[in-house]
């Protein structure tokens, strides 16, 4: 054994589910954020934990809005979700601009992704700091499923999504 950096580690322990985000900006619209440090953390209620970077945006919608949406996308959505893992929705419609469909959810008033294996409507009940990062703890509202579609998963720590199954 060798010691590694934490960076690595997160390669060496990859695949991770995968998802975007959803939250809802100051305008009303919805933005969209990847994910793939997402984790289920209870069962009853069922609760389930993002973990976002303080640097991001969206961090900051759902820290006002108190909730989030986390659509586990189809595979055939890979291109244009890595993409909304690049750049931040501050001042960019990424939904729009990388051709996302979205559709309104039952409970919540982020959109979610209409293309998805998953989705999953969230109230955040606490936020954690956990140092250059914040955990979102989310009780789950609503789940949906089309269980025909193939999910993603990030490989090679935020490297590049591929789907299983
Ligand atoms: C595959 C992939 C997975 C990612 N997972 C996370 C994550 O779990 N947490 C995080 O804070 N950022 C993650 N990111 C980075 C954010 O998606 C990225 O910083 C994004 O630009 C933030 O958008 P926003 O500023 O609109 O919130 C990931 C990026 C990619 C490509």
């Amino acid at each position: 054994m060798e010691e590694i950096s934490i960076g690595i580690a997160q390669k060496l322990t990859s695949p991770n589910p995968f998802g975007l985000v959803s939250s809802t900006k100051p305008d009303g619209s919805t933005n969209l954020m990847a994910i793939s440090w997402w984790t289920y953390a209870s069962n009853h209620p069922a609760t389930i934990l993002i973990c976002l970077s303080n640097k991001g945006y969206t961090g900051e919608c759902i820290r006002t809005s108190k909730e989030f949406g986390l659509s586990i996308v189809s595979e055939s959505l890979a291109a244009a979700a890595f993409q909304c893992g690049t750049c931040s929705g501050r001042d960019r419609d990424k939904a729009l601009e990388f051709g996302i469909e979205l559709v309104p959810g039952k409970s919540i008033n982020a959109k979610l992704v209409a293309d998805s294996r998953i989705t999953f409507e969230c109230q955040v009940e606490a936020h954690y700091p956990a140092s250059d990062h914040t955990i979102f703890v989310g009780t789950v509202q609503h789940i949906f499923a089309d269980q025909n579609k193939k999910a993603l998963y990030a490989v090679n720590g935020y490297g590049a999504l591929k789907a299983v199954g």
